[in-house]
Order: C-alpha cells, then sequence, then structure tokens
C-alpha cells in the first residue's frame, strides 16, 4: 500500500521542490550574471570616461608627442594593470594609437561602438570573449572643452573571470540544490509514511473485516481528515458488527426454531433444489442420506407422494393435501405456500409436514368406539323391544309376563352397568377421576372381595387359594382397588374349569406390593394378549355376549391401576392357564 501512494505521494513532494529551486536557480544565475556583467560594463564605462577625460590639452592624438604624454601612458598602462582591463586609444579615424595589450594591430575593422563613440557617443559592446566601451576623446584647446572627437578609448575585458565568478556561483547552487534535494527526499519519505501509514492501516483492517473478523478496529490518529476517516471507519465497522450479530441471532433463533418446531419444514427452491430441511422432516419424509441440501427434490425423493403436491402447486400456487400410501404406514398433512419477491417473481415453496398418524389413529379409535357401543346397546335394546312388543300384543295377562318382565330387567340392568362402565373410562381417562387415596391392607381387601365372590366361585365349583407376601399397607383408593380385585377375579371364576383352583398372590417387588391373580383356564394367545386391555375387547366375542361381558373390565381395571402409580401386566400358557399382575405404591415410600 506505501508503495503506491506513498511513492505518489513522496515523487509529488520531490518534484514540488526541485521546479521551485530550479526556478529559483534559473532567477538567481541569470540574477548574479547580470549583475556582475553591469558591474563590469560600469567598471569599463568609468575607465574609459577616466582615461578620456585624463587626456592632455592641446596634445594631438594623430601625433601625440612622446615627451607630453609619457605621464599620460604610464597612468594607462597603471590602470590597465590594476583593473586587468586592456585600453586601446584610436585616433579620430579609429586607427590604433596606443595598446595595453600588446603589439598595436594597424588594420582593425571599426567596431559600432567606435563608431559610435567617434560621433560622440558612448557606446557598449563586445563580443562573446569579451565586454568592451568605447568613449569619445574630446578636443581640449587653450580656450576651453570643444565639441570635437578627436579619439577614442576603448577599454575590453575578457569576459574569462565573469565566466570564473559564474561557474562557481553554479557549483554552489548545484551543491545547494543536490542537499536540500537529499533532504527533502528524507523529508518527504517520512511525512508520506506518516501520512499514509493511517490509510495503509485502514486498508490492512478494511481487508481483515472483508474476511470476517469483525473484531479489528483501526487505531485512532490525529485530528485531520485521515483521524476523522479512521474514527469514521471504525464506526462503520462497529455498525456492521451489530447488525451481523443481530441477524446471526436471528438466523440462529430462526434455525433453532425450524429445526426444533414439532412439524416438518422443507424450503424448496424455484428449480427444485432442496434449500432448508428440518429434523422432523428428514424423519417424516423417511430421508435417509445427511447431505441434500442443494439437491434437486426429484432425485432425493423420487417416486414419492410430495412430488405429486408439488407438481399441482407448480411452485406458485397453495397446495394442501394428505400424503397417502407413505411406506412405513404414517399419515403426513402436506402443505405447500409459494414464496415470492417484491416484483412477485416466484422464488420456490415452503412445504410444512404434519404427522397425523396419531391423530388419526385416535380419530378411528373413536369411531370404532361409538360403533361398538352402538353394537353393544343394539343387543339388549333389541331385546327389550321385543319383550315390551310381546307384553303390550298381551302376553301381559299371560303368566309369562312376569318373566318377561324380569328378563326387561336383567336387560336394564346390563344397559346401565354398560353406562356405568363407559362413565367411569371416560372420567378415568380424561383424568377427572378423584381417587381416595388411604394406606390399605391389600390383603383385607382381598379378602373381602373374595367373600363377595364366594357365591359364585361356588356355583362354579371352584376354589379361591391365597398367599399374602406382602404385609405392608399400600397407597390406594379403597373402591377402586376392590373393583380391580373384583374384575380381575370374575373374569378368573368365569375362564377356570370346574374343579380348579385359582391363586391370589401378594409379594413385595422392588419397594411395591404385586397382586398376582391366576388361574388355570385355557389362557390367551400372544396374539390376543396385548389387546385384551382394549375397550370392547373379547376373544371369543360371540360366546361372551350372551355371558354378558362388555370388554370394558380389564380396560376400566388398567385405567384405575396407571391412575395409581402402578403398572398392570398379563402372562399367560395356553391351555394352562392365565396370570394377571398389578402393583401398587407401598405406602411410607
Ligand atoms: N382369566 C382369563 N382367561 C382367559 N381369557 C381371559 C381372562 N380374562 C380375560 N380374558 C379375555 O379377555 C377379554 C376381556 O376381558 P374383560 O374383563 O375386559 O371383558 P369381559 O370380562 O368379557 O367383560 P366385562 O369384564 O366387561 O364384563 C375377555 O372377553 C376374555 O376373552
Ligand atoms: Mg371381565
Amino acid at each position: 500500500m506505501f508503495r503506491k501512494i506513498g511513492w505518489e505521494l513522496t515523487l509529488s513532494y520531490v518534484m514540488v521542490i526541485v521546479f521551485s529551486v530550479a526556478i529559483l536557480g534559473i532567477f538567481l544565475l541569470n540574477f548574479v550574471e547580470g549583475y556582475f556583467t553591469g558591474n563590469a560594463r560600469q567598471d569599463l564605462y568609468r575607465q574609459a570616461q577616466l582615461v578620456a577625460e585624463g587626456w592632455p590639452r592641446n596634445v594631438s592624438l594623430r601625433e601625440p608627442a612622446p615627451n607630453e604624454i609619457r605621464f599620460f601612458w604610464g597612468m594607462v598602462e597603471r590602470l590597465s594593470h590594476q583593473t586587468g582591463s586592456r585600453i586601446r586609444i584610436l585616433s579620430d579615424r579609429g586607427a590604433p594609437v596606443y595598446d595595453t595589450g600588446g603589439e598595436m594591430e594597424p588594420d582593425v575593422p571599426i567596431l559600432p561602438e567606435v563608431k559610435s563613440a567617434l560621433s560622440g557617443t558612448a557606446m557598449a559592446g563586445g563580443s562573446k570573449a569579451s565586454l568592451a566601451q568605447a568613449y569619445p576623446i574630446f578636443e581640449k584647446g587653450p580656450s576651453g572643452d570643444g565639441r570635437a572627437v578627436i579619439g577614442v578609448v576603448y577599454v575590453s575585458r575578457s569576459r574569462i573571470y565573469l565566466s570564473q565568478i559564474l561557474s562557481h556561483v553554479r557549483s554552489q547552487f548545484y551543491l545547494g540544490f543536490s542537499i536540500s534535494m537529499l533532504l527533502s527526499l528524507l523529508l518527504a519519505l517520512f511525512f508520506s509514511h506518516y501520512i499514509t501509514k493511517p490509510i495503509v492501516e485502514i486498508t490492512r483492517e478494511a481487508d481483515n473485516i472483508a474476511q470476517g473478523r469483525l473484531d479489528k478496529r483501526v487505531r485512532a490518529g490525529s485530528r485531520n481528515e485521515i483521524g476523522v476517516l479512521s474514527s469514521k471507519f471504525n464506526m462503520m465497522a462497529d455498525a456492521l458488527q451489530k447488525t451481523l450479530n443481530e441477524l446471526t441471532e436471528e438466523k440462529n433463533k430462526l434455525s433453532v426454531i425450524l429445526k426444533e418446531m414439532a412439524g416438518g419444514v422443507l424450503v424448496i427452491e424455484s428449480g427444485g433444489g432442496i434449500v432448508m430441511v428440518n429434523k422432523i422432516a428428514y424423519r417424516i419424509l423417511g430421508i435417509r442420506q445427511e447431505d441434500i441440501l442443494g439437491r434437486n427434490v426429484n432425485t432425493v425423493l423420487p417416486g414419492h407422494p410430495l412430488l405429486r403436491l408439488l407438481e399441482d402447486s407448480d411452485f406458485s400456487r397453495e397446495a394442501h393435501g394428505a400424503l397417502e400410501d407413505l411406506p412405513d404406514g404414517t399419515a403426513v398433512d402436506a402443505h405447500v405456500t409459494p414464496l415470492f419477491t417484491d416484483e412477485g417473481k416466484p422464488l420456490g415453496v415452503v412445504v410444512i409436514l404434519n404427522d397425523v398418524t396419531q391423530f388419526r389413529r385416535l380419530d378411528r379409535m373413536k369411531t370404532e368406539f361409538v360403533s361398538n357401543v352402538s353394537h353393544e346397546l343394539k343387543t339388549p335394546l333389541a331385546s327389550i323391544k321385543g319383550l315390551a312388543e310381546l307384553l303390550l300384543d298381551g302376553a301381559l295377562k299371560e303368566e309369562k309376563a312376569s318373566e318377561f318382565l324380569e328378563s326387561i330387567n336383567r336387560e336394564v340392568d346390563r344397559l346401565t352397568r354398560l353406562v356405568k362402565d363407559l362413565l367411569d373410562l371416560s372420567k378415568m381417562e380424561s383424568g377427572m377421576l378423584r381417587l381416595e387415596i388411604h394406606p390399605l391392607n391389600i390383603c383385607d381387601i382381598i379378602q373381602q372381595v373374595m367373600m363377595r365372590l364366594t357365591p359364585q366361585a361356588g356355583r362354579k365349583n371352584v376354589e379361591i387359594t391365597t398367599s399374602f407376601g406382602c404385609t405392608f399397607p399400600v397407597l390406594a383408593d379403597m373402591d377402586r382397588i376392590q373393583q380391580v380385585i373384583i374384575n380381575l377375579l370374575d373374569n378368573a371364576i368365569r375362564y377356570t374349569p370346574p374343579g380348579e383352583k385359582i391363586i391370589v398372590r401378594t409379594t413385595e417387588k422392588e419397594g411395591r406390593c404385586l397382586v398376582e391373580v391366576s388361574d388355570t383356564g385355557p389362557g390367551i394367545s400372544v396374539e390376543n394378549l396385548e389387546r385384551v386391555f382394549d375397550r370392547f375387547f373379547r376373544v371369543d366375542r360371540a360366546r361372551s355376549r350372551g355371558g354378558g361381558g362388555f370388554g370394558l373390565g380389564l380396560a376400566i381395571t388398567k385405567q384405575i391401576v396407571e391412575n395409581h402409580g402402578g403398572s398392570i401386566g398379563v402372562s399367560s400358557t395356553p391351555p394352562r392357564g392365565t396370570t394377571f399382575y398389578f402393583t401398587l405404591p407401598l405406602a411410607g415410600e
């Protein structure tokens, strides 16, 4: 970074200095040259004037008598010697009369300045190599100074001396120029480094930020524009970091919501590429492979019923439907909602998937339940109606009437029991049943129930024996636990062949009281074992219908035990008997 802007700055500093020093130098050299030349000219003029005015009176220049002017020549020679000028005296025709420079050259062409001096006007002249001044010598007669020009003083001086001075000045200038160049280069380098340092830093941090390292900041520099730029840059980085943090937080929140949502979410872009899928959607759609993002939904879910729904929506309409025939038998409710840009261009769809298997099962159970209840009601109601019609048709007066009425009474009792059982069940299932929990002696309760069922057992010639291993009190509702034991013993008596035994056993197991009722009846086959606790389930419907059972006893029993916090189960080895068992919490636990 410094390389570029730093060098540019350095170069511009140096250029400015070079140009200004060079221009200054040119002016200075010109001035020095002009000054020394002017000085030299003035000097020559004064010398020429001095010599011209010093020409003795009444002396002809054409043929000056040596004695008269010896003194004058001596003065001219001294002057020439002291000033380093060459002084020549020319006659009124321009012919040399005296020359301090050496031998006289007779045929010197008359120079323009000599001509001007001959006509009475002093004039400067010279060549590349020398400077010259011509000055007229006026006649000086006995009557005073006349205006007649009798000769010319021609003073010349070589320029060598001048150019020596100038070259000295020049070399001094070049030395100064070089030193100032060096110093200015160093200063320019220093200043441009100082100025570009914050810019270099900003650039570096901008690079860092671009690579995602948002915690980087520029150190606040001076108060100039670059300092302001640094602080603005830091403010921008702060704002960027804050916005990014907020965005990330929002994104995280959204992805957590989507991930943890009870429903499955699948986002598919218009081309069919999968953009997002949550855990539940993986499960509901039965997708095994992990890396499905970006892949086409048609290849990920070939032949899946969801594809039909997507086809219906055409990625631009809402579509809703149940996904039937899923391999694992799940029932799924799918809702496809299209997504659009602000300009109305379709972006893709969001598919919400709800696993409604449980819901469907409950629905089926409800329907089954209603049909079961109706079925159970139909038979007793039909027989009551039949008997009532017979009575109305005149049977009332017959002897059989009381028999009919007894039958009606029995059927009504059956119906009442059915209604009571159903009410009990629904109360227990909805948690409305309040249990009166007290510490109870389970053995006493079993004895009481056995007493109540003695006539029934006696009629069937079945013996009930007990083995009480659990003497601790249990926590239970007396009436409900009686009901449980009645139901289990009633079933056992019903299915035990005459002359055989039923055993009721209590034991303590894992801090609970385990009650087992074992009979030696026909047993229950494995496929029916799981279903005996279902409502209205009877192994042999046709046979048990006459016997009066509704198939609700074990369902109620299970509910009661579970409402006590216990568990219930059955084991059977057909045809050698069945054991129903349940547990109850012990008091003082
Ligand atoms: N000890 C048992 N031995 C063999 N099968 C049994 C025994 N107990 C119950 N079952 C079978 O389980 C079914 C359900 O019993 P459950 O007590 O729920 O109904 P139910 O006795 O037929 O009628 P309810 O008890 O409502 O009068 C019975 O119809 C019977 O087929
Ligand atoms: Mg029963």
